[in-house]
């Protein structure tokens, strides 16, 4: 009996596979329910018992050998076979790259061509204070034209809020800088109105300004035909007289766009024009308020919605588009 031992013994340590099958078989052969071990178990009653001692201890070695061996082939061909499985050299998931958002595309149009004629970039707060928002631009509080821009308040507070224009960011730089200063402010604002295709109650500005000795109306012409040139090949402006407290005199600034598509008809009310901007003098008063002397200098403001371009240029019936994230609208924007 013990000699059968010893031919399992040497047979297990002789044992050497690379095929996985004959591992997980050695080990049901030995190791399993039915395996030669238990047999050899079951058969201990049997052994004479002076040599049940030698049995035992045998039994035991056979039976830590047979687990070994199972153990250390397995771990070594388990990796293999999955190696050679694998195709290491094939390529990996295509991980489709984003794009920049349709509004950041044109932002950063408008940013360099108004770079090109030395304006300087500046940012502001997006939750700003009354006086940068409003009083220093002369709307004092209780003003009618504060109605112009219905406001979101910062937790009940009347002095914090969410800036409605970037002409917020103007007056952080006129306190701050003397002339001769010329800026563009892009940046996102907010207004309490009720979301159609046509407005939304989170959108974009670009506001920009000039302050120098002699600054006219005329360098404020000649710079959005500049800039309506650049942008979209086209300068059939319309200037029409408006009122901005900020501003005196002011003037909305019209671009004829034509009638030629379905969405030009939508966009432009079915007129081909189509308001771009609000734009004007600096009223001396604001330059008063961030301690500029309005007698030595003068200057221009203008400030204009970014959508609304987009939405020209890129002919989007509706602005709400924007502010979805529906891929399978982003994915039409790959620069
Ligand atoms: N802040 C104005 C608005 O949001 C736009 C504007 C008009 C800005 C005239 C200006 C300006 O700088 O001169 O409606």
């Amino acid at each position: 009996m013990i000699g059968k031992l010893d031919e399992h013994i040497s047979y297990i340590k002789n044992f050497k596979s690379k095929d996985i099958d004959e591992i997980e078989s050695l080990k049901i052969q030995f190791l399993g329910r039915k395996g030669i071990i238990n047999d050899l178990f079951s058969e201990f009653k049997n052994v004479p018992s002076d040599q049940k001692k030698e049995y035992g201890q045998k039994i035991n070695e056979l039976k830590n050998l047979a687990q070994i061996k199972y153990d250390e082939l397995k771990s070594v061909n388990s990796t293999s076979t999955k190696s050679i499985s694998e195709d290491l050299t094939k390529p990996g998931f295509p991980i489709s790259k984003g794009t920049l958002h349709p509004i950041t595309i044109i932002k950063n149009q408008i940013i360099e061509i108004f770079s090109k004629v030395g304006f300087e970039l500046s940012e502001g707060p997006e939750i700003e204070d009354d006086w940068h928002n409003f009083t220093a631009l002369n709307l004092p509080k209780h003003h009618p034209a504060r109605d112009m821009q219905d406001t979101f308040f910062i937790q009940q507070d009347p002095d914090i809020l969410l800036r409605t224009h970037t002409s917020s960011v103007q007056v952080r730089y006129l306190e701050n800088n003397t002339p001769p200063l010329k800026i563009l402010s892009p940046g996102r604002v907010y207004r309490n109105e009720a979301i159609s295709s046509r407005s939304h109650c989170i959108f974009h500005q670009v506001e920009g300004i000039y302050v120098d000795e002699n600054v006219s109306f005329a360098d404020l012409k000649q710079m959005i035909l500049y800039f309506t040139k650049s942008m979209f090949g086209k300068s059939k402006l319309r200037f029409r007289p408006s009122f901005f407290p900020f501003t005196e005199p002011s003037a909305e600034v019209d671009i004829y766009w034509g009638l030629e598509t379905e969405t030009d008809y939508r966009i432009t009310k079915g007129t081909g024009w189509l308001e771009i901007m609000g734009c004007g003098m600096v009223d001396p008063q604001v330059l008063e308020n961030c301690n500029i002397d309005s007698e030595k200098y003068t200057g221009y403001a203008f400030g204009l919605g970014i959508e609304r371009i987009a939405m020209l240029i890129y002919q989007i019936p509706d602005i709400r588009l924007f502010f979805e994230n529906d891929v399978r609208f982003l994915n039409q924007f790959k620069s």
